[in-house]
């Protein structure tokens, strides 16, 4: 049976993903593709509705990007959004203007709710707008459905052709009732049934990854990372021992984080597979001795792994399946920018090795966005504790000590680390006890979405007890971001971050300093190196 879905059509605008993210939000099923995909592609995909994004140019720019009459001819319910919104009307036969100043921001905007697009939200609400020209006369058959103060054509259907187009953007938080429009359109004009559900994708992956695989030998290089592991779940559940997972500790872990690892994947944890653990730390701090460039750190880091990845396949011999944690927004970023109009597939997004003798690759979560990886992963019933983990990078924690990497430093910044997240933890109980009910799971508004210790290279004068001192200052940095691509210092309460500070210079041995990191990205980065 063909899988339900809309397909979003991109422009090049900065919320293509979050479009996509918001109708599956729907349990639509929702695929990006890049406006120079020839129709025929789109149209042999038979999407129950198309949506265009917004972009970065103006219909009249020049190389901007465009379409075709055809595509609001097949049939098929078009929403348009913002630039997408003018390009329907700009093709479509309507007009377009330059507008005296930008309407940005959140703009109160009149709705007509006899509209199916507006059923059931109020007459009257905020939503986001950011553009410069503007739609100035509609194209024949459409009539106007919602205008601000400043926009005469905030929204506009043609309900007989199924064309429907929104000068706002509803995919972000900021549109009150965003979500709800989205829902009206792909729910209802467009009539999907719904039915994109974990739970289901965990059945039909199970189902497709046994047809697929049938007795054949499938191996995994597990990082205990979020993706890696939910793919390891998701194919030992489908294939039990067929599956094979090599996972390489480089020493660069947080403290502990070996050990976890393995008792869930290993043979005294709930799965069936087999499990290898590569002790890997001492190769490794020997490779990264003395080298303190970070690009130069990074490089020897992935490279090592690939060449302990590869020695281990060698042991195992050949393979029919190699599988990658692939997830939907490495799909999409690697298709964007290039001339090939159907996104491609990001093989080597966590650099595998080219030596492994293997003949074909498996990407089980390519569908997913990252929350959706999580909903399947907590239906596979994997802790979570595994599911919710912060983001780590791949380099760990070599990116995480300036200057070169020694056993000894890593030792500190794993100390100190583990004391920093013992703290956040005390902190959220505290907070929990006199602001949410009992049990409850609720998070401080402080609560950053990623946070760590870091081991700077500085050494300064200290006094402890009556002796002089000299030894490491470690960073604590706690950020609140919702995409990683930009992030804010979270605001950590003084006591944490006291608590904490006591701590490790008491606790962990090298340490005499402790600072907390302000910075925001831009113009720092989230990690240090
Ligand atoms: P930056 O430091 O670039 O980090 O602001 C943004 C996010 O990406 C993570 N990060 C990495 N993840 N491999 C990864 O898998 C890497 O090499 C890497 N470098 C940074 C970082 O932890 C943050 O969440």
């Amino acid at each position: 049976m063909e899988r339900e879905k809309v397909i979003v059509i991109d422009f090049g605008g900065q919320y293509n993903q979050l479009v996509a993210r918001r109708v599956r939000e729907c349990n639509v099923y929702c695929e990006i593709y890049s406006y120079r995909t020839p129709l025929d592609e789109i149209k042999a995909m038979k999407p129950a509705g198309i949506i265009l994004t917004g972009g970065p140019n103006s219909v009249y720019a020049e190389g901007a990007a465009g379409c075709k009459r055809d595509l609001f001819e097949m049939g098929i319910p078009v929403l348009g959004l913002c630039y997408g919104a003018q390009l329907m009307m700009h093709v479509l036969g309507g007009k377009v203007e330059k507008a005296a100043a930008r309407e940005y921001g959140k703009t109160p905007t009149k709705f007509d709710t006899s509209s199916e697009l507006f059923k059931g939200i109020p007459e009257e609400s905020v939503v986001w707008m950011s553009h410069f020209d503007y739609i100035s006369a509609i194209a024949p058959g459409f009539t106007a459905i919602a205008h601000t103060d400043n926009c005469p054509v905030a929204a506009a259907e043609d309900r007989d052709a199924g064309l429907y187009l929104l000068q706002f953007h509803p995919e972000v938080l900021h549109t009150e009732y965003g979500k709800e429009i989205l829902y009206n359109f792909v729910r209802g004009i467009c009539g999907c049934a719904g039915d994109w559900r974990m739970d289901s994708f965990v059945e039909t992956q199970i189902k497709a990854i046994r047809e697929k695989v049938g007795s054949g030998k499938v191996l995994c290089a597990l990082s205990g990372g979020v993706d890696s592991s939910v793919a390891a779940v998701l194919l030992s559940k489908a294939i039990g021992k067929q599956l094979t997972c090599v996972f390489v500790d480089h020493g660069l872990l947080r403290k502990n984080e070996g050990d976890e690892v393995e008792s869930v994947f290993g043979p005294d944890g709930p799965y069936e597979l087999n499990f290898i653990r590569v002790n890997a730390a001492d190769r490794y701090y020997e490779k990264l001795a003395g080298v303190s460039e970070p690009e130069k750190k990074r490089k020897i880091i992935g490279e090592e792994f690939i060449r302990v990845f590869e020695e281990e396949a060698k042991k195992i011999g050949a393979v029919d399946y190699l599988v990658q944690g692939t997830i939907y927004p490495d799909v999409v970023e690697s298709g964007l920018g290039g001339e090939s109009a159907v996104i491609k597939s990001h093989h080597n997004v966590g650099g595998l090795p080219d030596h492994v003798d293997f003949k074909e690759i498996i990407e089980p979560l390519r569908d997913l966005f990252k929350d959706e990886v999580r909903k399947a992963g907590l239906e596979l019933g994997i802790p979570e504790y595994l599911v919710f983990r912060q983001p780590f990078p791949g380099p760990g924690l070599g990116i995480r000590i300036i200057g070169d990497v020694t056993a000894d430093k890593v030792r500190i910044v794993q100390d100190a680390d583990a004391i920093y997240r013992e703290e956040v933890d005390k902190a959220v109980e505290i907070w929990r006890e006199k602001h949410s009910e009992p049990d409850s799971k609720e998070l401080p508004p402080w609560m950053p979405d990623q946070y760590f210790a870091a081991l700077t290279n500085m050494r300064s004068v200290g006094v402890m007890g009556d002796e002089r001192t000299y030894d490491y200052a470690i960073a604590l940095r706690a950020v609140k971001t919702i995409d990683f691509m930009t992030a804010e210092c979270a605001q950590l309460p003084y006591k944490l971050l006291m608590a904490a500070t006591s701590r490790i210079i008491n606790e962990v041995r090298g340490v005499n300093r402790v600072m907390y990191d302000l910075t925001s990205k831009p113009p720092g980065t989230i990690e240090f190196e």
